[in-house]
C-alpha cells in the first residue's frame, strides 16, 4: 500500500501522508454520522470537557469510562460564565471518544478497511490492534489547542509500537488548527507517561527534553481525505482554532499485538477485545 518513499519518509521523519485517501462519499458518510453521534447524544453534563491544557484528567470518571464507550466531550471554552453554551451546541463538541471503531456500524466499516492493514504491514506491524480511536471536531472560534505530546505517553508498549492514523475529514489550514510535528523528533525519547491507578491518573516526566515549537515544529497543512501516519514517539501539537471553520479529523490508535502493552496504561481492553482490521 505504501511507496518505498513513503517508508522511508516514515522511518527518517517519523510520519508519511496520502492524499485522497478517503473518497468523497466517505468523508459524507463520516461527517454526517459524527453528526448523528452528537445529536443523540443525551448526557450533557458540563463536566464533560476536554482540556489536554493541564493534563488533569483525574478523577474524571467520564473520561476514564470513555475508553470502551461513544462519548462527547465539549470543547472547554464551550460555556460562558452562566453557565450558556458559547454557540449551536453541535458547534461546542469538542470529540467523540473512544470506541468508534467497535461500536458504531459507519466507523467499523471504515476502520477496518483492508488498506488500513496493509499500511500497519508496511510499517512493520506483525498483530494490529485497534486500540482508540476518536472524532475530533476542532470546531470554529473555540477549538481548543492539543498541546505538544507523544501518542506512545498514552499508549505504552514495550517494544515502542504505537502507530496512528490522522484522517483529515476537513481541509486542515493553519487557520484552523491544523497538527504540527517535529520532523525526525521521534528519535528522541518519550518524555512521559500517562498512567492510571483505579480512577486516578498521572503525568509522570521521564526526563527533561524540551518540547519542540514553532521554529522546529513542521504545519502539515492537508486538504480534506488525506491520512497521516506517524509513529508513536514523534512529537505532534495542533494551535487552537479561532477561525469560522472548523478542523474535522478522525484518528485511530494502534498497537502491535507483539509488543507488551502496559498495565498502566489508561485504556485497557476490558469488555471489547482490541480487533486487528480484519474484524468484523
Ligand atoms: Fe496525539
Amino acid at each position: 500500500m505504501l511507496s518505498r518513499e513513503q517508508i522511508q519518509q516514515f522511518n527518517t521523519q517519523g510520519y508519511t501522508r496520502i492524499d485522497d485517501f478517503i473518497s468523497e462519499e466517505w468523508l459524507d458518510r463520516l461527517k454526517t454520522q459524527a453528526g448523528k453521534l452528537v445529536d443523540e447524544w443525551v448526557d450533557d453534563s458540563h463536566n464533560h470537557t476536554f482540556s489536554t491544557r493541564d493534563n488533569d484528567r483525574t478523577g474524571n470518571h467520564y473520561f476514564l469510562e470513555s475508553g470502551e464507550k461513544i462519548c462527547c466531550f465539549f470543547e472547554e471554552d464551550a460555556f460562558d460564565a452562566e453557565g450558556q453554551l458559547v454557540q449551536e451546541r453541535s458547534l461546542c463538541i469538542n470529540k467523540i471518544g473512544h470506541a468508534l471503531h467497535t461500536l458504531d456500524p459507519v466507523f467499523i466499516a471504515f476502520s477496518h478497511q483492508r488498506k488500513l492493514g496493509e499500511i500497519a504491514a508496511d510499517l512493520g506491524v506483525q498483530q494490529a490492534q485497534l486500540r482508540q480511536s476518536m472524532y475530533i471536531f476542532k470546531q470554529p472560534r473555540i477549538g481548543g489547542v492539543v498541546n505538544w505530546h507523544q501518542d506512545a505517553s498514552f499508549f505504552y508498549t514495550q517494544p515502542q509500537s504505537v502507530i496512528t492514523y490522522w484522517f483529515a475529514i476537513e481541509d486542515a489550514t493553519l487557520e484552523n488548527g491544523c497538527l504540527w510535528v517535529e520532523p525526525g523528533g521521534h528519535k528522541g525519547p518519550l518524555r512521559e507517561r500517562f498512567n492510571r491507578d483505579g480512577q486516578t491518573t498521572t503525568m509522570v516526566p521521564l526526563n527533561e527534553q524540551p518540547w519542540p515549537d514553532d521554529k522546529s515544529g513542521l504545519p502539515l497543512e492537508v486538504k480534506a481525505g488525506t491520512l497521516l501516519v506517524f509513529q508513536g514517539l514523534l512529537p505532534h501539537y495542533s494551535a487552537p482554532n479561532h477561525s469560522s471553520k472548523s478542523r474535522q479529523a478522525y484518528t485511530l490508535h494502534v498497537t502491535d499485538g507483539a509488543c507488551e502493552y502496559a498495565s498502566q496504561n489508561w485504556l485497557q481492553a476490558e469488555k471489547l477485545p482490541p480487533y486487528g482490521f480484519d474484524y468484523p
